[in-house]
């Protein structure tokens, strides 16, 4: 089997994993974070989001996130902007890279972004312009593309056509979320195949969640579909808040164990990694979501 020699990690446990957490995560904290993360080689750091802060209240201090941290040559820090307004703060904050986020389930779309699914579309499409014109690239997500938490089961093709619309928008990259993590590798391909009729499979990513533990199989499934770019977060860290129940993205230092494993390149270094994760959860006082963590350093609660 033909698995990629690189693979591209965006580390998304400052935003996904921060987002829906109930304390106050205090501004150094998530620059600290931000900046452990990039000494220890993630290419891609998603840094904060340009959200209502009604809706989401811990991202509020997006534009003082983006003013502190230190950014590394070579290494992106792109944020979340669900609208022109977000697109706009976000420029003004100094984003080079922005992701819209749409979903493949009505339901969700309308609970995560107050908008149907058609509406998110038209939405992005200033922004996509916007972002062109400023010279920033636009990434987009699409939610809910195993399973939904309101409707279950969602057509592949559903996930095909938001995708393709994402990308012959301009999008750079789509990354196809697991949002509540009920996938499995057969429906994880099944929903490959029909993204890559409509995209091409190295301008996707995967975005799994790790409520039902099956994310990294199903990484594995997606990198024997040729899938090379993977969205992950420290320590497991994270979950939706329009997704009740939904647990964090698949843990960073888990997929870089295991592509070390395979042979596939990362320039990730694990030890650094799994030092971040601990300090994190200590940080959090939280328990580590990563069993790779646990494995090296032990669980600290
Ligand atoms: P809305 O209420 O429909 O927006 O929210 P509106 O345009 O009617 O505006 C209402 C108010 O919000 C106004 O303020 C606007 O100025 C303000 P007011 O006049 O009441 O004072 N507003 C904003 N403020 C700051 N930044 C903005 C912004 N836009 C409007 N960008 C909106 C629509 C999209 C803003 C709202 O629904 C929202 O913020 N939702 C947050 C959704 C979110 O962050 N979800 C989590 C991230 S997605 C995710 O986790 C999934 C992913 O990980 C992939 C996966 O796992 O599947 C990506
Ligand atoms: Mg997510």
């Amino acid at each position: 089997m033909n698995l990629p020699q690189r693979v591209r990690i965006v580390e998304v446990g400052p935003r996904d994993g921060l987002q829906n957490e109930k304390q106050i995560v205090s501004t150094d904290t998530k620059v600290e974070l931000i900046a452990r993360l990039g000494a220890a080689g993630l290419p891609a750091i998603e840094a904060t989001s340009f959200v209502s802060p009604k809706w989401v209240p811990q991202m509020g201090d997006n534009a003082e996130v983006m003013a502190r941290i230190a950014r590394l040559p070579g290494v992106d820090y792109p944020v979340l902007t669900p609208n022109l307004k977000g697109f706009e703060a976000a420029l003004a904050a100094g984003a080079k890279e922005v992701a819209v986020f749409g979903a493949a389930s009505e339901s969700f779309s309308q609970k995560n972004i107050n908008c149907s699914i058609a509406e998110s579309l038209d939405r992005f499409v200033p922004v996509v312009e916007a972002a062109k014109a400023a010279g920033v690239r636009v990434r987009g997500y699409v939610s809910c593309v195993l399973g939904c938490p309101y409707e279950g089961e969602v057509a592949p093709e559903a996930v095909a056509g938001v995708a393709a619309t994402l990308f012959d928008m301009g999008c750079y990259e789509v990354s196809l979320g697991d949002t509540i993590g009920t996938g499995t590798p057969g429906k994880t391909r099944r929903m490959l195949d029909a993204v890559a009729r409509r995209v091409p499979i190295d301008k996707l990513a995967g975005h799994y969640h790790d409520t039902y533990g099956q994310a990294l199989v199903n990484i594995y499934a997606s990198l024997q579909a040729g899938v090379a770019t993977f969205d992950a977060s420290v320590a497991g860290l994270g979950g939706c808040p329009y997704a009740a129940g939904a647990s964090g993205n698949v843990a960073t230092e888990d997929v870089v164990y295991m592509l070390d494993g395979l042979g596939v390149e990362t320039g990730i270094r694990l030890e650094a990694l799994v030092e971040t994760s601990a300090w994190i959860c200590e940080r959090l006082g939280r328990s580590n979501g990563s069993k790779v963590s646990l494995a090296r350093v032990g669980c600290r609660r």
